[in-house]
Parts: C-alpha cells; sequence; structure tokens
C-alpha cells in the first residue's frame, strides 16, 4: 500500500492507494468518531462492493444508502433521499458518510455530508478511475442543474480517501477510458514527462495491468495534492485541474447529463484547448496531434459534438465558475506540461476554435 497526504494543515488526510483496501478496517476505525455509519453507494456498484465494505465495518452500526446510478441523478431529488435516510435512521451529528462509488456518488455524499446537520465526518472510496484519480481528492463537492454543471455545492474536504485497485476489474471498458481523460489531463497541464509513460504505458494501463495502474494512480494523486495543498479554493493554480473542462462541461449541460461521460466531454474539450493554444502560438501543431493521439489510444472521443453550434458552446461557457465579472477565463497550455489560466486572448481566436473543424483534422491524422 501506498499513502500520500493532502497538506491543509489540521485538515490534511491521508490518500491511501493499493490491492483489497475495503478488507482493511484499521484504516477506517480512526475516522469514524461515533457508532453509525452511513454508506452511499448506487444500484450498480451496492451489489458488488456494499456487503464487503459492511463486513470490514463490522463493528458499526452501518446504514445502507443505495442511490439510482447515473450523472442524470446528480440532483437535489436524489440529494434528498440521503437526507431522508439519515433522518429516517435518527442518524445523529456523530455519523460518518461513506461515499463508495464514483465520481456521482462521491460529490454527492460528500455535499450530504457538508450539510447533514451542518456536517459530519465524511470518507472517501472511488471505485471508478476517474473518481480515483481525481474527484475523491480535493473536497469539492454538489450536485447539477439543469442550466449548469457542477454548479451547486460546497468545499467540504474528506476525512481520508481509501483507493482500493482491485475494484476497477468490475468497471465497464468505457469508465476506464474516461478516468484517463483526467490521468492524462495531468501530464498535460504540469508533468510533460508523465506524457511520455503514458504513451509507452497505455496499453497495459487499458489491460488493468495491476502495478502500472496504480502507478498512473499514485502519479495522478500526487500532482492533485500538490495543487490542492497549494490553492484549497481554487483562488489560482487549481483552477488548471480544469484543462478542457470549460469546454467539456458546455458539451455535457447541453447534449444532457449522462450521454457523454464527465472524462469523455473533457477529452473533446481538451482538443478544443489544445487547438486554441496552438492557434496562439504558444504549443505546436505537432504537439496538439501528439495529445489527441494519447486520447485517441486511451479510446475517447477527440471531436465535439456535431450538433453543438458557436454559440450553444458560448451560451454554456457563460456560466462557467471561471467567469469572473463577465470574462471568461479559459485553461490553456503555455507549452506542453505547462498550463495557464487566462482571459488575456484574442475573441477572435476563441470564435476560431469553436468553428474549427475537428473532423477534418483528426482524419488528417488518420483517426
Ligand atoms: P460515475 O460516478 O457516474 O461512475 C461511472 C459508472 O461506473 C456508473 O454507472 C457507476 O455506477 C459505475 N461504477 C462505478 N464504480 C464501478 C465499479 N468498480 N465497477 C462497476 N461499475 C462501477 O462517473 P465518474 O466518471 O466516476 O465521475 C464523474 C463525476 O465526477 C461527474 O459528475 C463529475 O462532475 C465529477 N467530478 C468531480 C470532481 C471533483 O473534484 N469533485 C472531479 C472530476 C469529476
Ligand atoms: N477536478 C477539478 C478540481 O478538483 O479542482
Amino acid at each position: 500500500m501506498q499513502t500520500l497526504k493532502v497538506e491543509l494543515g489540521e485538515r490534511s488526510y491521508p490518500i491511501h492507494i493499493g490491492e483489497g483496501l475495503l478488507d482493511r478496517p484499521e484504516l477506517l476505525t480512526p475516522y469514524i468518531v461515533g457508532k453509525q455509519v452511513a454508506i452511499v453507494s448506487n444500484s450498480t456498484i451496492a451489489p458488488l462492493y456494499i456487503e464487503r465494505l459492511t463486513q470490514t465495518l463490522s463493528g458499526y452500526n452501518v446504514l445502507p444508502i443505495v442511490l439510482p446510478d447515473g450523472e442524470a441523478f446528480k440532483n437535489w431529488e436524489t440529494l434528498q433521499l440521503i437526507f431522508d435516510a439519515l433522518l429516517t435512521a435518527r442518524h445523529d451529528r456523530r455519523t460518518t458518510v461513506i461515499a463508495l462509488g464514483g465520481g456521482v456518488i462521491g460529490d454527492m455524499a460528500g455535499f450530504a455530508a457538508a450539510c447533514y446537520q451542518r456536517g459530519v465526518e465524511f470518507i472517501q472510496i472511488p471505485t471508478t478511475l476517474l473518481s480515483q484519480v481525481d474527484s475523491s481528492v480535493g473536497g469539492k463537492t454538489g450536485i447539477n442543474h439543469p442550466l449548469g454543471k457542477n454548479m451547486v455545492g460546497a468545499f467540504y474536504q474528506p476525512k481520508a480517501v481509501l483507493i482500493d485497485t482491485t475494484s476497477l476489474s468490475t468497471l465497464p471498458e468505457r469508465e476506464l477510458s474516461a478516468g484517463l481523460a483526467e490521468v492524462i489531463k495531468y501530464g498535460l497541464i504540469c508533468d510533460e514527462p508523465f506524457l511520455t509513460w503514458l504513451e509507452e504505458n497505455m496499453d497495459k494501463l487499458r489491460a488493468l495491468d495491476q502495478a502500472t495502474l496504480t502507478t498512473a494512480i499514485e502519479r495522478s494523486c500526487a500532482a492533485k495534492a500538490a495543487v490542492v495543498g497549494a490553492d484549497e479554493r481554487e483562488s489560482g493554480v487549481r483552477a488548471t485541474l480544469n484543462l478542457g473542462h470549460t469546454f467539456g462541461h458546455a458539451i455535457e449541460t447541453h447534449m444532457g447529463y449522462g450521454v457523454w461521460l464527465h472524462g469523455e466531454a473533457v477529452a473533446a474539450g481538451t482538443v478544443m484547448a489544445l487547438e486554441m493554444s496552438a492557434r496562439l502560438g504558444w504549443i505546436s501543431e505537432p504537439d496538439r496531434n501528439r495529445a489527441i493521439r494519447l486520447f485517441q489510444r486511451a479510446g475517447l472521443p477527440v471531436v465535439p459534438p456535431e450538433e453543438m453550434t458557436p454559440d450553444d458552446f458560448l451560451t454554456h461557457m457563460a456560466v462557467d465558475k471561471k467567469v469572473i465579472d463577465g470574462r471568461l477565463r479559459l485553461v490553456l497550455l503555455r507549452r506542453m506540461g505547462e498550463a495557464v489560466v487566462t482571459d488575456e486572448y484574442p475573441k477572435e481566436v476563441l470564435q476560431a476554435t469553436l468553428v474549427a473543424d475537428y473532423r477534418a483534422l483528426v482524419d488528417q491524422l488518420g483517426g
């Protein structure tokens, strides 16, 4: 087992990464203050893992809360189901909420923990690659609004993150690819040598080679922990973690939550951010093409939805959380391995990025 730490003073917490951690009570019990524990999961993950986790917590009064599965359920109605269950079972303010699932469950369970009786203990047990390398670390919690992705929520750090890498064995291939989008993101924004490593190891990652996956998860979590430790509330560098997300969130919202997976939208959105960076002369076209090929090798879409017009993008991007005083700040690459957040770009370059023919570009590359 490897342990990393998110350094946030007295709110610091460990990220444990390894095989079979779901069966290790000693990794959980230090963070459970009372006798009550609520495991928030969904109808897909609960049948696979909730019994095992309940056994691990055999000394506690465990309440399973099983939600419907899907991004489309990341909303007020589903959040209310968590509060209904906690109140019906008379969970008090010493209860501990454990998220057992992907990013949707982690974000909703974390938001519920932040709100229930004004805040109760919270532990993340992420079960998708995406949630293991990104959403379980850093304390962003929340739900979607019909007008915008993740628009309602709270910063609320977990007490611990437990990543059992063997849980990826049951993950559908499309979901694994979606997680790889966020892994590739770390290489692009802050770790160029990691891109080379990913190019060398992509086939092993997709074949679920445990050692290779563990390395990718550790390296991603280390990058995320460093950024969160430096800028918990996203007043600066943390925004770089949103490379491709402004374009990607527009795709997710426009297409309907769950139609494009978050990681898929991030991949296509990142290609747009790279196209814009290339148009600004910050990265070269070969750099852009290198990233496109890596996304393709990860099994990800690299062309935005054909039905989305530039106006569709602009409408959705106008409610992005990086908009300040009406100015849309974008995460772009100054060079491979170095991201910047900026509103200093000519409007025409953004417009050209939105009308670019990505299908033709990818066809030219032979993809
Ligand atoms: P998800 O939570 O919808 O999980 C994907 C699918 O895989 C679901 O159907 C789920 O039931 C299933 N699943 C999960 N684990 C499984 C397993 N081990 N075996 C079989 N099936 C399994 O999606 P996701 O990609 O994990 O997360 C996406 C969400 O995360 C989005 O809502 C996004 O906004 C959010 N997110 C949040 C942050 C953050 O910092 N909080 C960062 C990135 C993404
Ligand atoms: N996923 C972006 C962040 O955590 O800031």
